[in-house]
């Protein structure tokens, strides 16, 4: 007889928070479509984490759905994937503030995304952006993930979902499953264009570099042709992070949408400088990013579908994340209801 062996599970999720980026995309979306396959997988809009820094309601709106369209253009079929908005699944909130109990603040205060996000809005460094890490803990615990694929500067955050997770069963038994944070080996940390020592991010302006999924071409080429490189005199495409972070950056870039090796990359520059590498570049990723961006204008336009698909996901996903909100529950010595 057939052994029927049960798929590993999968989690991500991304905050809503600015128009998802080429950063984004590389360092996450790319590499959880790739596995959508092997996998069974949930992926949702992180709304709830967006609101720790202010957000125009009306933006916000838009994006989640704007996002959702983004994922399934990806390659995320929502029949084979479980897509949802993370406020549809009230167990998120309710798991969060259970584990807020379990996080301490020491660990929270040493979180690098805390402390620059604290920095950089130091007009309202609210409760939630403090505890945010618990509730990142609540998305992932809930649904007893195997892995979960981030990029390079949500490995902390996953870090500490670990400690929490061991201290909670350390206490009331095996409730979690600890599950693996996946870090691409190419793409992680994709650069800003126009300063390659910062992450490209999606909450700043155009001008500090950063290309959108969304863009149309006219603008990820002009980004790409103004894109910083280094001011060595070498002016040879040569991979060397440490002393060619820009051209580092776009030879990343390079490889993730072509597939192509750095070696092969340096080979097909040999003679050629930072001025003819940059447009290919930009075309590759124009060429790489154009159906994403054709399907996702033509499934926003479908706003019944992604209804469907959001309303379909957050049901699938509260019957998992539930199962583990009672064991919790029950565990901590909260009345059944
Ligand atoms: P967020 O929304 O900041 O980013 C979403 C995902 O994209 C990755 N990423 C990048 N990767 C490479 N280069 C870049 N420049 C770049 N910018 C962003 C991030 O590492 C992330 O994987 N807290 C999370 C959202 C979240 C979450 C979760 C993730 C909430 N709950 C549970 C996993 C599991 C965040 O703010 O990601």
């Amino acid at each position: 007889m057939e052994e029927i062996v049960a798929k590993k599970r999968m989690l991500s999720g991304i905050k809503p928070s600015g128009d998802l980026t080429l950063g984004s995309y590389l360092g996450a979306v790319k590499n959880w479509a790739e596995r959508a396959d092997q996998y069974e997988c949930f992926y949702f809009m992180a709304d709830l984490h967006a609101i720790t820094v202010r957000q125009n309601p009306a933006d916000l709106r838009r994006r989640t759905l704007e996002q959702l369209a983004q994922y399934i253009a990806c390659g995320l079929d929502p029949e084979k994937n479980t897509l949802f908005i993370q406020s549809h699944v009230h167990q998120h909130a309710e798991l969060g503030w259970i584990l807020d109990c379990y996080s301490m603040f020491g660990e929270l205060s040493r979180m690098t995304q805390f402390k620059d996000k604290s920095a950089k809005n130091a007009d309202n460094i609210n409760a939630g952006l403090f505890t945010y890490p618990s509730l990142m803990a609540g998305d992932i615990l809930l649904y007893q993930p195997d892995l979960v694929p981030v990029g390079e500067d949500q490995k902390q955050h996953v870090e500490l979902t670990h400690v929490i997770a061991r201290r909670f069963n350390g206490i009331y038994g095996d409730v979690f499953k600890i599950p693996e944070p996946f870090v691409p080996k190419v793409g992680a940390r994709i650069m800003s264009l126009t300063n390659p020592l910062v992450k490209m991010s999606k909450s700043e302006n155009e001008d500090t570099g950063r290309v959108l999924l969304m863009d149309p071409p006219e603008v990820i080429m002009k980004q790409f042709k103004r894109a910083i490189t280094d001011s060595d005199t070498e002016n040879c495409v040569r991979y060397d992070k440490e002393n060619k972070p820009g051209v580092a950056n776009l030879m990343t870039i390079y490889s993730a949408v072509t597939g192509k090796t750095y070696e092969e990359i340096e080979n097909e520059f040999v003679g050629k400088g930072y001025g003819a590498f940059k447009p290919v570049v930009g075309e590759a990723v124009v060429e790489h990013l154009r159906p994403i961006r054709e399907e996702a204008n033509r499934l926003m336009k479908d706003k019944g579908y992604l209804e469907n698909v959001y309303r379909d996901g957050a049901q699938k996903a509260a019957y998992v994340a539930e199962k583990t909100l009672r064991k919790v529950y029950k565990k901590v010595g909260f009345v059944a209801k």
